[in-house]
């Protein structure tokens, strides 16, 4: 038997990924560039086991189905082909983030699957080669190997493509972002599904392209600059404009709802009464918000009379991804 167990932090991207030039490798169109969070994660165990018949997926205690379970054994395929291994595998996953409601449960999540892989059969990785391999399981959560920002360099072959740490001289711990969630419940589009169509059907796509590397190196300078500013521009333009590709798609969607309109709104008025902040987000109707830490508490007092305590999470920067010891109990 063979254990390994992992946490892995999830990220939010300030420059998004958006498509896929290869969705077997998940080699991305473009770079992006994340800030890992400390307020949701997950954690995972995986045991290769030769009593076992069949992978086994638990998410949260509750057994998977087929389709979910499958996926998993995509990826456990993977680290079994490395090592010339046959044994199948029970995974024991925990999110400590809503799972599929656009706060990147994918990305903290196959992120400790790859790290409790990698510590189950003694993969000896270098901090890239994890990030390429939690990138075979879903493209963000390659930048969920890293703490603070990291920048996933689109690459041109699986050798090229994974993420770094982006020095920041620990200037994201002056930051937060503050998390608006409106519906926590699994969205309709999954992240996969939502780029696909978009990639092979919106007429805004090539607009997507043309501008995304030039809001990356803006976002690169401005850490290397700490301008708040500039960084909260960028952030809020290219979210905006990876959303609009969403409505010239065939058929055309949106992640946003209502409430998503609204917080987007009250962010521009923050911003209006003199207290910067800026909005993004992924593929579901929560906001988060990026403000700097000496404004959280003005940031919440704003929000307060619109939405619930329930609602208003705050994340600051978070880790990378640790290994965790197994217990003895966990060993069966
Ligand atoms: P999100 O916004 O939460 O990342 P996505 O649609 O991008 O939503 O991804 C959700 C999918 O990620 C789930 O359907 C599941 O396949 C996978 N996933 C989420 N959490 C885990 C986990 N802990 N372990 C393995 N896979 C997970
Ligand atoms: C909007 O990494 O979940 O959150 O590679 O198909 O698993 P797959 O997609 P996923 O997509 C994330 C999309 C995004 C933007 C981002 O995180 O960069």
């Amino acid at each position: 038997m063979y254990i390994g167990k992992a946490r892995a932090y999830t990220n939010i991207a300030l420059i998004k990924y958006w498509g896929k030039k290869d969705e077997h490798l998940i080699l991305p169109m473009n770079s992006s560039l994340s800030l890992t969070l400390d307020a949701f994660y997950t954690e995972t165990s995986v045991h290769f086991d030769e009593t076992l018949t069949e992978d086994l997926f638990f998410l949260d205690g509750e057994k998977q189905n087929a389709k979910q379970t499958a996926k998993i054994s995509k990826f456990l395929d993977l680290v079994r082909q490395k090592q010339n291994l046959s044994l199948f595998a029970k995974v024991d996953s925990k999110n400590f983030v809503p799972t599929a409601a656009g706060l990147a449960s994918s990305a903290s999540g196959l992120a400790a699957l790859a790290g409790a892989c990698s510590e189950a059969l003694d993969l000896q990785l270098s901090e890239p080669e994890l990030s390429r391999l939690a990138r075979r399981g879903s493209g963000s959560a390659c930048r969920s190997i890293f703490g603070g920002f990291s920048q996933w360099q689109k690459g041109d072959s699986d050798q090229t493509s994974f993420a770094q740490e982006i020095p920041s001289d620990n200037w994201e711990n002056e930051l937060a972002m503050l998390f608006v969630l409106v519906d926590d419940g699994v969205k309709d589009i999954s992240s996969r599904d939502g780029m696909k169509r978009t990639v092979e059907t919106s007429s805004f796509y090539s607009g997507w392209l043309e501008t995304v590397e030039a809001d990356l190196a803006t976002a690169k300078q401005a850490i290397a600059e700490k301008d708040f500013h500039k960084l909260g521009e960028v952030t809020e333009a290219n979210g905006l404009r990876m959303h609009g590709t969403t409505l010239a798609a065939v058929p055309p969607f949106t992640y946003w709802s209502p409430e998503s309109l609204k917080v987007m709104q009250l962010v521009r008025s923050a911003r209006q009464q003199g207290l910067p902040c800026y909005f993004t987000m992924d593929a579901g109707p929560n906001v988060k918000i990026l403000v700097e830490k000496k404004n959280l508490t003005m940031l919440k007092r704003l929000l307060a009379d619109h939405f619930s305590e329930q609602q208003l999470i705050t994340a600051n920067a978070g880790p990378g991804i640790s290994l965790i010891p197994v217990e003895r109990s966990e060993e069966v």
